[in-house]
């Protein structure tokens, strides 16, 4: 009757700090189930040490724990009981193990080494030790600064990579603890190897090493529990041995040397780390770790134009190769890693910047067949250029393991539309490619930073795909500890590019990611932390305003890579006034303080920050709208911003909105948006009447649209509209990444418009179905896995009828609005189907007679078909001036030759649909 029993998100988690809260969801059968009462008993070493006794309550996620005092170390079993309204019981049991919950507890010395500052290779701190008695249990505690990979009698320990994660480490770096029970024997060898990595390594656009410090160290502890009920800690000190082995040199950007055939070194003993007051708390692993979390077999072997042997991975990821070692015909194996051929196919590393992304292999004829890989790099790449080898290798030598923070995949989306498909799996890949512990901007050229106002526009978007909560708790923090009343927030979390006064988009990741996240996972505890960050922000803007109470001044970067900039300029800031976007933002940071004071009960806050709410929009509006409401500037982002934002005054609605449409018009319908327009221009058309529009931007396949990319063969999201031109060539090389997520953040729209999945109250313990009927889709599935239980909106729209159907699920409550019904139906928890007759019809022909002869002969089979019907006519030079013209205005002059272009509009309409259907 319930499942998913989870401990602060995880399942049965050991090594936490926190006081944990449990969450579960049930499962009752029916309709309208609720819980009605739970219990919860939790107990240590057979003894109870709370009973919540039995609260009569529907409180079923995150439940804190409320008994005495945790001890670290400690495992305490849990017992979750519930009842539900139909009289049904259920019950639950979980575990959770506390970590060391203060620094006091580390009986561990921080070590470092001697080897001299300008060697490479990566030191291996090594400790022999004995056991005589029987191990009960055993766990490694270990943390460094820089990123390890320990090994137990020759056995990696646990999965995790690039541990301990990227943190504001002179605030706080994180710990891991590993069950290495069953590792230890008799006689016991333990060897952690610690790489540059964030810490020490080269990183940011100045490409400088040691930003944190010039010296790796390493923190760990063995806490041995035998069987007799004795206790050993063994901790890292100056007893332990420094090595350096094969790996020779590893940098995130620059790619890992590996050398066979050198010999183990010894460099004395460890000394202790002297440095300590670098770093700051040692805290407990806070959200999901780095795993591999898939393996890709090589799809395609290629020996390019220019001679080079290539492996494609047929998708563009973020990870690292696995190899088998091969015969080598050189002295040495080369990975070298790109996400691109360039229109040649040759390899294309132009994109990667100064990231050499390479990796190297020394050995000799002994290590043949042995499973390697990096330790401490990742690469953004789809293909590999191989070097060392010959043409005739196998492509089974090579498997591209995924990296990423391992959190639970929550959403799914498909629809009939392959397009749309395909746009969704890009979506995915892109989050998959850059939530590498934190939230990147991209994963392959010298950068891979958390950039602020990327996560913002994306969070949304990446909280369906994916359970994000713990992901950006752990973030949040990092930048609740780098932002100072003096900058703001910064642009890049963890900070390492120095002081920069806080920018509008950016920065308000500060307000936004923290509201989203409560409205996701009903999560207090992460918007109470978090509250004091989002007032921050707001008052540094505060602090910046001028007379008339808007924020004009200092660095902004705008509508970021939007296209409507003025023909011939290079500004990257797009088109609309700079400054509306910063107010707007203003506003829109200060109305989310003042809501997120409401939930947290700060009256006082509620009121401050709602009177300086009304302030801000009272400002916008006599700065940049005429009294008849018309907009300074004009822009598809200036007016998305102020409708979505709730800025326009309600008189000046209908034109704020006409001016929209009329500039989308003047595109062609297509968008012009940047960063900051583009995740919300669809929800804001289909919010105010128009998603047919929104459904005809989206649905566009020539630039700019997100299907250009998608039919350019993209696995992934762009940095830019136009990363790759339709010519092949590639809009610019230096700030040219094909795995960006920022446009993907339409994948929200997906969910909430096209499926119509949205949350009424936080957590989806009231959930709204309003599916919108989208031309060119004509069939939807989608599910969502809530707090509470599986969401689903499944609907088709075809052959004259509507069905849909809905899953709600337990212990919550929905609206469902079906699209071409009036009224609103008010559900409890159950499977819902409903079917009705529809005149819609949401198929789509590409072609018409409203196309124009250069849209049918922009397509290869048209010319095909326009040789064989009419030989000669393409042929005529006096042809081109007829490309402009449409069909119908050709046909009006030429009656004959409506068989023609209708069996050519035919043809290429079969055509489109086979495409899209297989
Ligand atoms: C990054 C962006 C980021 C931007 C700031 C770029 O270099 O890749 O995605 O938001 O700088 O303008």
């Amino acid at each position: 009757m319930i499942k998913d029993f989870t401990i602060e998100y995880r399942t049965n988690p050991i090594g936490i700090d926190v006081n944990p809260r449990f969450s579960w969801k049930l499962e009752g059968k029916g309709k309208n189930v609720t819980q009605k009462k739970y219990q919860i008993q939790v107990i240590k070493s057979g003894k109870m040490i709370w009973d919540s006794g039995l609260i009569e309550s529907d409180q079923s996620v995150l439940v804190p724990y409320s008994g005495g005092r945790l001890e670290p170390m400690s495992v305490y079993h849990v017992q979750v009981s519930v009842w539900d309204n139909h009289g049904e019981m259920g019950q639950k049991t979980g575990k959770f193990e506390m970590g060391l919950m203060s620094n006091d507890n580390w009986k561990a010395d921080w070590i470092t080494h001697t080897i001299p500052v300008e060697e490479t290779m990566c030191p291996v701190f090594v400790k022999d030790f004995d056991i005589e008695k029987k191990v009960r249990e055993a766990r490694l505690y270990v943390t460094c600064c820089g990123v390890y990979e320990a090994v137990i009698n020759e056995k990696r320990v646990g999965d995790v990579f690039m541990a301990p994660g990227w943190t504001s480490y002179h605030n706080r770096i994180q710990y891991q603890t590993y069950d290495i029970t069953e590792m230890l024997e008799e006689h016991n060898n333990v060897s952690i190897m610690v790489g540059n990595g964030w810490y020490k390594g080269y990183l940011g656009f100045d490409e400088r090493p040691d930003h944190y410090g010039d010296r790796t160290a390493l923190l760990a502890m063995m806490h041995i529990v035998y069987t007799d009920g004795s206790t050993e800690d063994i901790g890292s000190d100056i007893d332990w041995i420094v090595e350096t082995g094969e790996v020779t040199s590893s940098e995130i950007y620059y790619g890992e040397t590996q050398d066979y055939t050198s010999k183990k070194s010894e460099h004395g003993n460890a000394i202790l780390f002297q440095n300590t007051d670098v770093i700051g708390s040692v805290t407990a692993q806070e959200s999901e770790p780095i795993t591999i979390t898939e393996r890709i077999k090589v799809k395609d072997k290629i020996i390019t134009p220019k001679g080079e042997l290539v492996f494609d991975f047929g998708q563009n990821l973020t990870g690292i190769v696995e190899i088998k070692l091969p015969k080598l015909s050189g002295s040495k194996l080369v990975i070298k890693h790109a996400e691109t051929l360039d229109k040649d196919g040759n390899f294309y590393t132009e994109n990667l910047r100064t990231a050499i992304s390479t990796d190297c292999y020394v050995y000799d004829e002994t290590s043949i067949g042995k499973c390697v890989m990096p330790h401490f790099t990742f690469h953004g790449f789809r293909y590999i250029c191989v070097e060392g080898v010959g043409e005739e290798i196998d492509a089974g030598h090579f498997t591209a393991c995924v990296l990423h923070t391992n959190m639970q995949q929550t959403g799914s989306f498909v629809c009939d539309n392959k397009l749309v498909n395909q746009l969704q799996s890009n979506i995915i890949w892109g989050q998959r490619g850059n939530f590498l512990d934190i939230p990147t901007d991209c994963p392959q050229r010298n950068e891979r930073l958390g950039w602020t106002g990327d996560a913002q526009v994306f969070c949304g978007t990446a909280s369906y795909n994916y359970n994000t909560a713990l992901f950006f708790q752990k973030w949040m923090r990092d930048m609740n500890v780098e932002t100072t009343p003096e900058w703001g927030v910064p642009h890049v979390v963890p900070n390492i590019l120095g002081d920069q006064e806080g920018a509008a988009g950016w920065s308000d990741a500060a307000t936004i990611i923290p509201w989203k996240t409560y409205q996701i996972y009903g999560d207090k505890e992460i918007l109470a932390e978090q509250f004091p960050l989002m007032k921050s922000w707001v008052t540094f803007i505060r602090s910046r305003v001028s007379r008339n109470g808007l924020w004009q001044t200092g660095f902004q970067y705008g509508d970021w890579l939007a296209l409507d900039i003025e023909a011939g300029s290079t500004d990257r800031t797009g088109g609309t006034d700079k400054y509306l976007v910063a107010n707007a933002y203003y506003a829109y940071s200060t109305k989310i303080v003042r809501d997120a004071a409401h939930e947290l009960g700060l009256e006082a806050e509620e009121r401050e920050y709602g009177r300086l709410y009304e302030e801000i929009v009272n400002a916008i509006n006599k700065e940049f709208v005429t009294e008849s409401g018309r907009m300074v500037s004009e822009t598809q982002t200036a007016c998305t911003l102020m409708l979505y934002f709730d800025l326009v005054k309600p008189e000046h609605m209908e034109r704020v909105l006409t001016t929209l449409e009329q500039n989308i018009g003047a595109h062609r319908n297509h968008l012009t948006t940047g960063f900051l327009g583009t995740p919300y221009l669809c929800h804001c058309l289909s919010e105010n009447r128009l998603h047919d529009l929104a459904a005809e931007i989206f649905m566009k396949d020539d630039f700019p649209s997100w299907f250009y990319a998608v039919k350019k063969g993209a696995t992934t999201i762009w940095e830019r509209w136009n990363s790759i031109l339709p010519n092949g060539d590639f809009d610019e090389s230096g700030m040219n990444s094909l795995n960006h997520y920022a446009y993907g953040s339409i994948g929200s729209w997906l969910y909430e418009k096209v499926a119509g999945i949205n949350c009424l109250e936080p957590g989806y313990k009231k959930i709204k179905i309003q599916p919108f009927l989208t031309k060119g889709i004509t069939e939807v599935e989608a599910t969502y896995e809530s707090a509470y239980g599986t969401i689903k909106s499944a609907w088709s729209c075809k052959d004259g009828k509507i069905c849909a159907d809905i899953l709600i699920p337990a212990n919550t409550t929905a609206e469902i609005c079906l699209p071409e019904k009036e009224e609103t139906v008010f559900v409890g928890s159950g499977e819902y189907h409903y079917e009705y007759e529809t005149s819609t019809n949401l198929e789509t022909q590409k072609y018409s007679t409203e196309s124009t002869l250069g849209d049918l002969v922009a397509e290869e089979l048209g010319v095909k078909l326009f040789n064989e019907i009419a030989p000669g006519m393409l042929d005529n030079p006096m042809i081109k001036f007829a490309y402009d013209m449409t069909i119908a205005d050709l046909i009006q002059m030429a009656a004959e030759s409506k068989p023609l272009y209708q069996a050519v509009i035919d043809a290429l309409n079969e055509n489109e649909r086979e495409y899209y259907e297989n």
